[in-house]
């Protein structure tokens, strides 16, 4: 049997996407232009919602110039080698101090990518005597760290306290048996639904169990709490987070991560993790240009500022006219209606080619059968105009899906 063969004939869920005919419209669609609120898509001015640039780093003049300037000086293939071996430069430390600096910790450690980086992590810090108890809405990468777990593993349904205490209690037994410890993992802030990981709660679980919890903060890292530090410092339990994950793909508009934690367990992680240990180090632009966007983040304020002016503009705008966005309590705005699969792409057509409005459309098995979820992401440099713009075509849209409009376009074509 050739290997490929079930490759023609199975598919999994997403995959089943692969062969519409419309590739290019709904999947793998090509935004062109300045990443700003206004780019083009098909060739057509549109009002995007869809890009995690929070906080409008992705085009600002200063890292435009840093990023310039930084791959003129150096390109893309300095530091040689691995951190480890050959591919360490005073750049990429003092890159880890400031980051360590920001969000509280001791020491930080870069890491090349995410979603690898997380992975390799949970892969390093736990051993096949060991318990992981972890959110069930986390991302694909927390979950794929776990399916290099050797050990057990025990899930709480999303943000359920009581549940999670009582997968603490059978994670706490296991461990007594085995001599293991417990990894707690959940988010800072999820990010499609927009809601926070319950850090209060979970924290306060420390006082009954023995556990350590590992944060990714994806989508919390220089959007939530005072300074930006995250969704710890929001909710004033910063220092109880064990290690703090972020990956630069979001606020940060760039590639990379970071871990950061006590200075001998980042110390444990740079000798261990395996997916920097055999892997080039980052790019030295990427470093340069990190530095910068720290900088403006911490110094920049009114960036975050901006941020959720935008943010408290379009959600109050929203419930107002009576849309339900769930549980938010982030810039993420998941937008919840109700009908087919073939309702949403009609939906989403329209609105792009009639209201110029790009957002994302997340559609069943992501959310349950009958859910159309269309996610929105502020960014500080959207404005009050663009907020309203947005609101009266999704009032249009509404309408429209509920007077049974796109259910007829719909049957039309069948
Ligand atoms: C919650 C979360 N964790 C991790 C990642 C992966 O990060 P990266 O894009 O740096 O691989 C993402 C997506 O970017 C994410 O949303």
């Amino acid at each position: 049997m050739d290997i490929f063969e079930k490759l023609k004939t199975e598919n999994t869920p997403l995959g089943t996407y692969a062969n519409f005919k419309e590739e290019g419209y709904f999947m793998f669609p090509k935004l062109e232009g300045e990443i700003k609120p206004r780019m083009k898509f098909q060739g057509k001015e549109v009002l995007t919602w869809s890009l995690n640039n929070y906080l409008g780093l992705a085009n600002h003049p200063e890292v435009r110039k840093a990023d310039a300037e930084s791959s003129k000086d150096w390109g893309l293939a300095y530091p040689m080698g691995a951190r480890i071996m050959s591919g360490n430069t005073t750049y990429h430390e003092q890159f880890e101090k400031e980051l360590a600096d920001f969000v509280q910790k001791d020491a930080a450690m870069l890491l090349n990518y995410g979603y690898q980086g997380i992975m390799s992590i949970i892969d390093a810090i736990t051993d096949r005597k060991d318990v992981i108890v972890y959110d069930s809405e986390s991302h694909a990468c927390i979950v794929d760290g776990l399916r290099m777990h050797m050990g057990k593993r025990f899930v709480f349904p999303h943000n359920d306290i009581q549940n999670l205490e009582k997968q603490l209690q059978r994670a706490t037994k296991l461990t007594e048996e085995t001599g293991g410890g417990i990894l707690v993992i959940t988010e800072g802030v999820f990010g499609m639904s927009g809601d926070m990981g319950n850090l209060k709660d979970i924290v306060a679980l420390k006082k009954k169990f023995q556990f350590r919890l590992l944060i990714d903060d994806a989508h919390g890292f220089g959007t939530m709490g005072k300074t930006g530090a995250g969704a710890g410092e929001e909710f004033g339990v910063q220092d109880q987070i064990d290690l703090y994950f972020s990956t630069f793909a979001k606020a940060m508009a760039s590639i990379g991560a970071f871990i950061a934690g006590d200075k001998s367990i980042i110390q444990f992680l740079r000798y261990n993790v395996r997916s920097q240990i055999f892997a080039k180090s980052l790019p030295m632009p990427l470093v340069i240009g990190g530095l910068k966007r720290l900088e403006l983040l911490r110094k920049n304020t009114d960036l975050k500022d901006n941020l959720w002016k935008v943010v408290n503009g379009l959600q109050e705008g929203l419930k107002e006219n009576g849309f339900n966005i769930g549980k938010t309590q982030s810039p993420v705005t998941p937008v919840f209606l109700s009908g087919t699969p073939l309702e949403a792409a009609a939906l989403v057509h329209d609105l792009r080619e009639n209201y110029n409005i790009f957002c994302s459309i997340v559609i069943y098995p992501v959310v349950p059968k009958g859910v159309i979820m269309l996610r929105l992401i502020p960014t500080a440099v959207h404005t009050e105009a663009d907020v309203k713009e947005t609101i009266d075509a999704f009032v249009a849209i509404s309408d429209k899906l509920k007077s049974g409009h796109y259910k007829s376009i719909v049957e039309e074509i069948a």
